[in-house]
């Protein structure tokens, strides 16, 4: 492989790791835990993995280790930082005992299904220190829901002398690592199975993990492109630009964008669903900025829009769930043949407040919305394109306006969607060692004999050393939800907080953002090397979050 000059320099760089991982710890259990809700319910599908304690790490002195063997698997999306999780496991097994063995599932979890696995040497992961990207062994969505699925992993574990699996994923796939710990814990086998939290769209977290990995660097990338674009904007003085930005379900990344690039515009879909707004009430707040501006001679700015918008619409949101419902296992749908044919079946059999909404749809959008669910039975958001929507409806409004001689301006727009850039960007120093250190954290889990527990890092706005370096039950953070039409136990997603403080900053600011005056910041690209004002910030959420 041909190498570019940063990639070299990466390769040599030592990710940081909590003072607690200095040399042997000793393990610290903490009080006994419970799930965020419905108690009974999760304590009765998980009893033998509900209600264990919290674990930190503490610097202790060295003992013998038995040789182990570990499985890893990487589930779902890319994040920046999963080849470092990978490392970190890979370096701690080693320092545990020399002997100890790492495998790979390729594909991500159908590669223990399928038996697809690599053994991880020092060459190959030497290769992948400090990359981006999860090709080292591959992703996949595939969902471990079968007991014929976890009874063939268990073969090949027990094949390959493999004691633990550690599956990297977001919170569905946790949710499923749980389910396959509870039902290797009742089936007494012998293995051991460990989270550890991934996603970009930062919605795996809780008072115990501060944040999924993979939210620092996807941000810092998609704020240097929406910094960049506002400069050009600011410079040629003539478009709206319409920016989507990945997160499935929660605004997170969108409101951490804002944070860095003070957009003229930024949409919560939190907020929208807080407000019970329609889509034309958004429109009705955009077009209100775009004729301030213009009545200043402003024909330009920027908008960011969270890709999950569509289904926080409270209409919206009961179109899908109903949508959901209907589509699930639906044969007589999937024989149909036309999209027309697909429109009237869905149209005869939704509500009538629904079958409304779905009408009053561009036929592009509703059809997104009956298209195949992933595997864990989500809408495919990233494929709805709700800017181009936004600047249909924005332009017909404005056209009103026009007429009406309230809006004097000229209004051209450029549509954006930025996911697929940042997922696999090489890690910043902070997911760099952010990572590392959960998958180091995750190797001494494993030798602690622990299993049903999520890698954690807390104090992360501190510098490294000062990290407190843990285990999470993750039934402590599950609840029921009704998914695919049936009530199952899920990890409670993450969603933006209108009273936290990142958005409260947000709310603060952002008229100031939005009016003539408005004052665009430009991140510029990510930083490795230089001061620590520049290499080493975490992200705005968490710095608010915390106080700093
Ligand atoms: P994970 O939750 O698996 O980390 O994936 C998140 C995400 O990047 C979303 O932001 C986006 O909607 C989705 O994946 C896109 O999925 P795909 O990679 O299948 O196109």
């Amino acid at each position: 492989m041909t190498k570019s000059p940063l990639q070299i320099a990466r390769a040599s760089y030592q990710p940081k790791l909590p003072a607690a991982f200095k040399g042997s710890v000793i393990l610290k259990e903490g009080v006994a835990t419970q799930s965020v809700a419905d108690q009974a319910d999760i304590k009765e599908l998980f009893p033998n993995t509900y209600g264990m304690p919290l674990v930190t790490f503490e610097a202790g002195e060295k003992k013998e280790n038995p040789i182990l063997g570990v499985g890893v698997i990487l589930s779902g999306g890319q994040a920046p930082g999963g080849h470092n999780v990978i490392c970190g496991l890979y370096d701690g097994l080693k320092f545990l005992n020399p002997n100890n063995k790492l495998y790979g599932f390729l594909g991500g979890p159908i590669g223990l299904v399928d038996h697809q696995y690599i053994e991880l040497t020092s060459d190959i992961v030497n290769e992948y220190r400090n990359t981006g990207g999860f090709d080292i062994i591959g992703s996949g969505r595939t969902k471990l829901e079968e007991d014929s699925q976890y009874d063939k992993g268990e073969e090949i574990c027990k094949k390959l002398g493999i004691n633990a699996i550690v599956i990297i994923g977001g919170d569905d796939s946790n949710t499923n690592a749980c389910v396959l710990a509870e039902y290797y814990s009742k089936k007494n086998n012998g293995i051991q199975v460990i989270g550890c939290p991934k996603t970009i769209d930062g919605d795996l977290k809780n008072e115990m993990i501060e944040s999924s990995f993979g939210f620092d660097t996807a941000c810092k990338v998609y704020s240097e492109l929406i910094g960049n674009i506002q400069r050009d904007a600011n410079s040629a003085k003539k478009y709206w630009h319409f920016i989507r930005l990945m997160g499935r379900s929660a605004s997170h990344i969108t409101l951490e964008c804002a944070l860095q690039s003070h957009p003229n515009i930024c949409i919560v879909s939190e907020e929208v669903e807080a407000k019970n707004q329609t889509l034309n009430d958004v429109v009705d707040e955009i077009v209100k900025v775009i004729v301030h501006r213009a009545s200043h001679g402003l024909n330009f700015g920027t908008i960011l829009i969270p890709e999950g918008l569509i289904e926080f619409i409270p209409a919206m949101k009961t179109l899908i769930s109903e949508l959901n419902e209907l589509l699930a296992h639906n044969d007589d749908f999937v024989a149909l043949n036309t999209d027309d044919e697909k429109r009237q079946y869905v149209k005869g059999l939704l509500s009538k407040d629904s079958s409304e909404v779905y009408r009053s749809l561009p036929k592009g959008i509703a059809r997104q919305l009956t298209l195949d669910r992933d595997p864990h039975g989500n809408v495919q958001v990233s494929l709805i394109e709700t800017e181009k929507l936004l600047i249909e409806m924005v332009a017909k409004r404005l056209a009103l306006l026009k007429a009406e001689g309230t809006f004097k301006g000229k209004f051209s727009a450029i549509n954006h969607f930025f996911g697929y850039e940042g997922r696999c960007a090489i890690p910043s120093n902070f997911d760099a060692d952010y990572t590392y250190s959960l998958g180091y954290t995750a190797s001494v889990l494993i030798s602690e004999g622990k299993t049903g527990y999520m890698s954690s890092i807390r104090n992360l706005t501190a510098p490294a050393a000062e990290w407190i370096a843990g285990g999470v039950p993750i039934t402590m953070m599950m609840n029921m939800e009704r998914r695919h039409g049936k009530m199952k136990p899920v990890i409670q997603k993450a969603l933006v907080e209108l009273d936290g403080e990142p958005f409260k900053f947000f709310a603060k600011y952002r008229e100031n953002w939005a009016d003539e005056k408005a004052s665009y910041i430009y991140p510029g690209p990510i930083q490795y090397y230089g001061p620590t004002e520049v290499c080493d910030q975490p992200t705005k959420t968490l710095q608010l979050e915390q106080g700093k």
